[in-house]
């Protein structure tokens, strides 16, 4: 019998060296894959060529974004929401596949953004105390302003400073109207989970909803907002999406990705806890050469004979995955995967190529990183009306 993939906002495991079946995911959560003509709607909508993400179908699922551009065409506001849970200091390149391409979003839609740091979550599911998840919130931040969203379009707020008054009062609302069961059902949570578990997926809801920003909203309950985030994080809107026609709200739209596969092979994602699985922002330049050329798992031959003979095989192929979320020249990636595949081009110089373009990426990361104060940060982070 064919095992399944495990996708969910805890596991994601593949007993395929291809990874997880996308299409098959889609189905199981009742997505909509993103198709071509829904593209070319993008572009025609903005004017402009879609980023390379979306175009290479690592933004490859959706729900409702239809409706967004319906608004977007009508000229009626929208906004972007996205998160993440700080629980390490130092983030990978995969954590910045969907802030990367969010920042597209605000830059392309030219909206407001808000971004959730749960350090309340990262606290009830790790061994970490609130001060330490707090002040990982915070070093997280830089990384992710580094990646260059407008002051004036972006809130950041972390849940343990931010969760009162109308967010709060949303959040209660979401609470009464899912029951445990509902919860038990979509995440596998039980009874034997801590309630600091079983509360928290009404926080991550929360953010959906226009009404928790009032001084960016100016008190309107009525803006949709647009989701990017990884498809593990889907059964949290899932049930959002649920409970936001009883609270009389519009349901969030959603933009998924695929995950970065590990250096090892795409059995697995990137993971922040496997160092020898991740390239991390804070790597040096020896670092990245090392560890790729020592891990990243490889499609082509065994010997440079056969290799030649018959090529290798860019879908089990880390190296060539990377510079398919990376490299932002189409030509020059169809080149490579023409010569990869064909042979003409060995493990060893499509690594180069590789190494050569992420040093160039982290060390670009690590400059606009540290221009990033702790001043800075607090600007981000300070409540208040947003100009987009
Ligand atoms: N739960 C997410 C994580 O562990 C963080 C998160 C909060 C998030 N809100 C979000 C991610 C909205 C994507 C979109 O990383």
């Amino acid at each position: 019998m064919e095992e399944e993939d495990v996708v969910d906002p805890w596991t994601v495991q593949s007993k395929s060296a291809a990874g997880v079946d996308y299409d098959k995911l889609i189905q199981r959560f009742g997505s909509t894959k993103i198709e071509p003509p829904l593209i070319a709607r993008i572009e025609r909508a903005t004017g402009r060529p879609v980023h390379h993400l979306l175009k290479r179908e690592i933004f490859f699922s959706h729900r409702d974004l239809e409706l967004i551009l319906d608004r977007y065409e009508a000229k009626q506001p929208f906004f972007l929401y996205t998160g993440r849970g700080p629980s390490s200091e130092a983030m990978h390149l995969g954590h910045l596949i969907p802030f990367i391409f969010t920042k597209w979003l605000q830059d392309t839609f030219d909206v407001p953004l808000v971004i959730q740091m749960t350090d309340d979550e990262k606290f009830l599911w790790k061994d970490l105390t609130l001060e330490e998840t707090h002040r990982l919130a915070m070093e997280n931040a830089k990384d992710i302003i580094a990646v260059g969203f407008d002051v004036n379009k972006t809130f950041i707020f972390a849940d343990t400073d931010f969760v009162k008054d109308e967010f709060y009062r949303n959040v209660c609302r979401i609470w009464k109207c899912v029951t445990v069961n509902q919860e038990n059902h979509i995440f596998g949570m039980t009874s034997a989970d801590s309630v600091g578990k079983i509360a928290f997926p009404a926080i991550q809801a929360a953010p959906s909803f226009s009404s928790s920003f009032p001084l960016i909203f100016g008190g309107r309950a009525d803006v949709p907002c647009l989701i990017p985030c990884a498809i593990d994080q889907d059964p949290y809107f899932r049930m959002t999406r649920d409970a936001a026609p009883r609270l009389g709200f519009p349901k969030p739209a959603l933009i998924h990705s695929t995950f970065i596969p590990a250096l090892q092979g795409a059995q697995t994602k990137m993971s922040g806890s496997l160092p020898e699985s991740s390239v991390y922002l804070i790597d040096t330049p020896e670092q990245i050469r090392d560890k790729i050329m020592k891990y990243a798992y490889s499609g082509g031959g065994s010997t440079v004979e056969e290799h030649r003979k018959h090529g290798g095989d860019c879908k089990t192929d880390i190296s060539f995955q990377y510079l398919s979320f990376f490299l932002e020249d189409d030509e020059k990636l169809e080149e490579t995967r023409k010569a990869y595949s064909s042979g003409k081009l060995l493990t060893g110089e499509l690594k180069k190529q590789l190494i050569d373009l992420i040093q160039n990426i982290v060390a670009e990361h690590q400059e606009r990183r540290s221009q990033v104060t702790d001043d800075v940060v607090l600007q981000y982070m300070m409540p208040r009306p947003l100009n987009a």
